[in-house]
């Protein structure tokens, strides 16, 4: 295996940390077998075209073309190292580039890494969250319904998402999805995007570990589950249903659940075979869904021999 040295050609403002950087710059890592590279760029500003999904906290519409999403902070950036994932660019502050030089230089793939001082970084909002570590990687190839069938063992366990607007309650049902076993979760059209970089965050990086089918309609996606055999179960809070001790989790089932505000729709509900509540005292109306998803997660690993 060689390793080449070689200068960075983009480092913008050469004052004295630019110039010591510039010495011992791109870091070229050559295989044998295969060409792979992780680049090492020294900026001193973020205005390069390829930092601008650094910049923005929203994943824009250009994000989602490009097929791209940005993870941010050390467990996350941690998880995302050790993912299939494909990771096109890394920025960090000086201070961590030891520290994941190794690793990255683990990746199969060819890296450009951004390297900076603190104040520069600093210019990003939320720091603190980031920790000065952030990355930007490819959104996996859009999944089939036949395909998380088929990866998935009996009894399947999936969860669906009908109009969850709210970043962070996303992430948060992902982690709980893979703490609890869940094969794949499906997300509605009405749903926010499972990329966005707080979802991505809130997961604590579960998302790399989780298949998410993103439904261009949900309604179909359910009817296609019953087709096979699977138990669709919404969880509704109102309480003309089951409750949660009564609901029968033990065979192929798909846990729906509702969005922050208006909880399931109509249509969604009418292609279900169940409605289940959690009981709740002091007549609190609803849970937030992600401590409502955790609730069902347990009780169907209960009954399935999984606590
Ligand atoms: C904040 S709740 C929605 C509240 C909405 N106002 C309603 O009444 O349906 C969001 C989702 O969490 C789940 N959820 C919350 N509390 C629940 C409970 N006690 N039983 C079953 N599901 C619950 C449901 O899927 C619900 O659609």
């Amino acid at each position: 295996m060689a390793t080449i040295f070689s200068i960075g050609s983009r480092v913008q403002t050469l004052d004295r940390w630019g110039r010591d950087c510039a010495a011992r710059t791109l870091l070229f890592r050559r295989h044998c077998e295969d060409l792979r590279v992780v680049r090492i760029e020294r900026i001193s500003s973020l205005e390069l075209p390829e930092l601008a999904p650094y910049r923005t906290l929203k994943r824009s519409a250009t994000h989602a073309t490009l097929g791209i999403f940005v993870a941010e902070g050390d467990k996350v950036l941690d998880r995302l190292l050790a993912s299939n994932f494909t990771v096109v660019s890394v920025l960090l502050i000086e201070e961590r580039l030891a520290e994941y030089e190794p690793r990255l230089q683990a990746r199969p793939e060819n890296i450009t890494v951004f390297v900076c001082v603190k104040p520069v970084l600093a210019e990003l909002a939320g720091f603190e969250i980031y920790q000065g570590v952030l990355a930007i990687a490819k959104t996996p190839p859009p999944l089939t319904l036949d395909k998380i069938l088929a990866d998935s063992t009996h009894p399947q366990f999936f969860v669906a998402m009908d109009g969850l607007s709210n970043s962070e309650n996303v992430g948060t049902l992902m982690r709980n999805c893979v703490a609890f076993g869940v094969s794949a979760l499906i997300s509605g059209e009405t749903c926010c995007s499972p990329f966005l970089r707080r979802t991505v965050r809130n997961s604590m990086g579960a998302l790399f570990k989780l298949p998410v089918l993103e439904s261009a309609n949900l309604v179909q996606t359910l009817c296609a589950l019953r087709a096979k055999g699977i138990k669709c179960i919404a969880a509704h809070p109102r309480p003309a249903g089951k409750n949660l001790s009564q609901a029968d989790f033990t065979g192929d089932v798909c846990v729906v659940f509702g969005s922050e505000g208006h909880g399931i729709s109509q249509d969604i509900l009418s292609v279900c075979d169940d409605a289940v509540a959690i009981p709740m005292a002091n007549n609190v109306n609803s849970l937030n869904v992600s401590a409502a998803a955790a609730v069902f997660f347990y009780e169907a690993n209960r009954q399935r021999g999984n606590s």
